[in-house]
């Protein structure tokens, strides 16, 4: 499969592009970290001498994110089977301190971004020769219900708003061949969680989160469409 992942230079990102690598399929890593994203492929290829391991910068804030993304994506592959919505930004902060800036920027890379790139990559989705598959990460704090942290208000609403764009987009985009869900993550090892819950030990690690969103990026829409499908012990 051609599987593109956003967020890749680091934390999930990176575990997950290793682990699909490493199963033979075509990976775009993208992220802002070119630098990182480029070491990543090298070890992989190292590692894995046949791995189809393709590097790409990507900014989802601003209103010039993605420009000549798509143009690039198309020279490298034809079509995209799975796209991996999986790069986040997250604030630690009280309310009534967060600026309209930060509220911003956190919108910017965890809805806008997304929003955008899933808008430019349509066509490339439709192609694919059987239906493809939008994986939009999300969080415990943006379900409905869930429990809820103080500091998080601009992050787990950010994430709200993409768990419910992609039960929207499951339906708008049905008859385009293209199935979408959505995972709400728990707690795993990364700089993100030491931001979000500083001296907090999570239950599971990057790694062993990657493995269960490779596997649901590949076969989830086989079963599921337009779920938002929390993957939790515990919460946080
Ligand atoms: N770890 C957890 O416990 C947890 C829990 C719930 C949900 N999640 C979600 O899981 C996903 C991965 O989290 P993580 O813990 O692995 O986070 P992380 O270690 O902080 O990595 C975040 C990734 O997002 C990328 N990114 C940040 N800002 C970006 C921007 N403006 N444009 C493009 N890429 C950007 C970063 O790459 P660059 O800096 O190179 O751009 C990095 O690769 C996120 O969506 C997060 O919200 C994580």
């Amino acid at each position: 499969m051609n599987i593109l992942v956003t967020g890749a230079s680091r934390g999930i990102g990176a575990q997950l592009v290793t682990q699909l690598a490493e199963q033979g399929h075509t990976v775009i890593a993208a992220s802002r970290n070119i630098t990182e994203l480029r070491r990543l492929a090298t070890t992989i290829a190292e590692h894995h001498p046949g791995a189809a391991i393709h590097t790409l910068p990507l900014d989802l804030s601003g209103n010039n994110a993605g420009d000549n993304f798509t143009d690039r994506l198309q020279s490298i592959i034809p079509h995209l089977d799975v796209l991996v919505n999986n790069a986040g930004a997250l604030i630690n902060k009280p309310f009534p301190e967060i600026t309209l800036g930060e509220l911003q920027y956190i919108y910017e890379v965890n809805v806008f971004g997304p929003f955008r790139l899933i808008q430019m990559l349509l066509p490339m989705l439709s192609a694919a020769p059987a239906p493809s598959h939008i994986v939009n990460i999300s969080s415990m704090g943006g379900v409905q219900g869930s429990a809820k942290f103080p500091g998080l208000a601009a992050y787990s609403s950010s994430k709200a708003a993409l768990a419910n764009l992609s039960e929207l987009l499951a339906e708008e985009l049905k008859e385009k061949n293209i199935r979408v869900n959505c995972l709400a993550l728990g707690a795993a090892q990364t700089e993100m969680l030491e931001t979000a819950f500083p001296g907090y030990k999570a239950p599971v690690t990057a790694a062993e989160m990657a493995q269960w969103v490779g596997w649901f990026a590949i076969n989830g829409h086989r079963f599921f469409n337009g779920k938002v499908l929390p993957v939790a012990l515990s919460t946080p």
